[in-house]
């Protein structure tokens, strides 16, 4: 007999089918019992009408408690009041695995209650629905970097030495040497481009941030696309594109959990180039206009961003940031060196900043003085500066943080929701 997934049932209406899963809830009515089984694919709703259905592995109907895994068998009716259309009329149902007490039940817990059981939450609709759409957009992610000539490419997770500033490195015992976790594979994205013109990674990165909002994860998945002969104006292109790409994707293919989760999709349907782009004066003129009291100079922090992001229906680029405020690597504009060829891309309805970029020094000279003057080891970064000894090219790329990408796009109040096991400021458990 064929074996079904739920998500497929409406293909299989009038045939006898086995659904594998676990009872979200029961309910009886008389003679006839409700069984709701959950697959990870979707929710069925299974009736017994027949006295003689076979109940195989407990004594009572009632006894199937959330959780318990079965293996269901029946026929698949059409049924209209139904969310995905079917409908399953029980033959036998076969308890696999027994649940007791599950402690998550369909009511509100807190927060940390939720999170000391993440191993169950995660099986909830809400959260299924997300961890959903989260692969859909890794999915589109990589489908568009891997059809526009992008070489998949895998920098270290284990770095001798920082890539994003040192006061956020997770250190490790490298034997008789330090080492530290990856905050970025950036700088090995760069070598990796000059040898393959286009590449990307894709992967988890850390960062020891002190910082405990509902943007900022300790371990977050960072996907880092890094051009060879691309100039800053190349680089927003690209973005712009992956970005498009990548929310009318979870639109087409990720309806049913976008109503799960009861996502405006209202709000993501302007979401295609060309985004808007305001320089770093610009942004300070507007946010004066909005009543902030902002010196040139000083950072944008979470407050102006999503000022500013509020102005547009789709997100947009900040553009030609002080030096000061940037990375070492990034390459000064030639019109006026005090502001760097960099970009941050605000998503909107206040979820900040999605993407970091910038085009990078290829000039040695003047990467050697900004790493002088930002106190970098050339030693250390000897590799890094040989980039720019044989055969330097401009360059440039961006860093997208998968996280606050799915967190905009499910319109989630908090990145910890976006990941399976979230590292946040103080949980590492479970
Ligand atoms: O702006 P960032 O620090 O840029 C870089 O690391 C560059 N080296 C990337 C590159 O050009 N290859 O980080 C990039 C993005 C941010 O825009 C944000 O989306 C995300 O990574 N991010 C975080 N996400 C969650 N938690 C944190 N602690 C994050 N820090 C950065
Ligand atoms: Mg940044």
């Amino acid at each position: 007999m064929r074996k079904v997934s739920i998500n497929d049932s409406a293909a299989y209406v009038g045939q006898q089918v086995i659904i594998e899963g676990w009872v979200t809830h029961h309910r009886s009515s008389g003679k006839i019992h409700f069984i709701v089984v959950r697959d990870g694919t979707g929710v069925l709703q299974c009736v017994v009408k027949n006295p003689d259905a076979i109940l195989e592995g407990v004594e009572q109907w009632s006894e199937l408690n959330q959780e318990t895994a079965v293996e269901v068998m029946g026929v698949l009716h059409a049924d209209n009041r139904a969310p995905i259309g079917v409908e399953l009329e029980v033959e036998s149902v076969r308890v696999i695995g027994l649940s007791e007490n599950y402690p998550i039940a369909p009511k509100e817990h807190g927060v940390d209650f939720l999170l000391d059981h993440r191993h169950l939450w995660i099986r909830s609709p809400r959260q299924t629905a997300i961890l959903r759409i989260r692969a859909a957009i890794v999915h589109a992610i990589r489908e568009f970097l891997d059809d526009h000539g992008f070489i998949a490419a895998d920098p270290p997770v284990i770095t001798p030495a920082a890539a994003e500033g040192s006061t956020t490195l997770f250190s490790i015992d490298y034997f008789d040497e330090h080492a530290y976790l990856s905050q970025s594979g950036q700088l090995y994205l760069e070598a990796l481009a000059m040898a393959l013109g286009r590449v990307y990674s894709f992967g988890p990165t850390f960062r020891a941030e002190k910082s405990k909002t509902r943007r900022h994860l300790m371990e977050f998945w960072m996907v880092e696309p890094e051009m060879a002969f691309c100039d800053f104006e190349e680089n927003l292109a690209w973005q712009e594109q992956l970005v498009g790409y990548v929310v009318q994707y979870v639109l087409e293919t990720r309806k049913q959990e976008l109503r799960t989760i009861e996502r405006d999709t209202a709000r993501l349907e302007p979401v295609k180039p060309p985004f808007p782009r305001i320089t770093y004066d610009q942004a300070l003129e507007r946010l004066r206009g909005a009543g902030f009291d902002l010196e040139w100079g000083e950072d944008l922090g979470a407050p102006h961003e999503t000022a500013l992001a509020e102005m547009f229906d789709r997100p947009v680029f900040v553009t030609h940031y002080p030096t000061a405020l940037k990375a070492f690597y990034m390459q000064p504009d030639s019109n006026n060196p005090l502001v760097a060829l960099a970009a941050d891309l605000l998503a909107p309805e206040g979820y900040g900043e999605i993407i970091g970029g910038s085009q990078r020094i290829h000039d040695p000279d003047l990467l050697q003085e900004r790493m002088r003057r930002n106190h970098l080891d050339s030693d250390v970064y000897g590799w890094y500066i040989d980039l720019r000894r044989y055969g330097s090219v401009p360059h440039s790329g961006f860093g997208m943080g998968l996280e606050r990408v799915v967190a905009w796009i499910c319109g989630l109040d908090h990145v910890r929701e976006t990941i399976p096991f979230p590292r946040t400021l103080n949980r590492v458990w479970p």
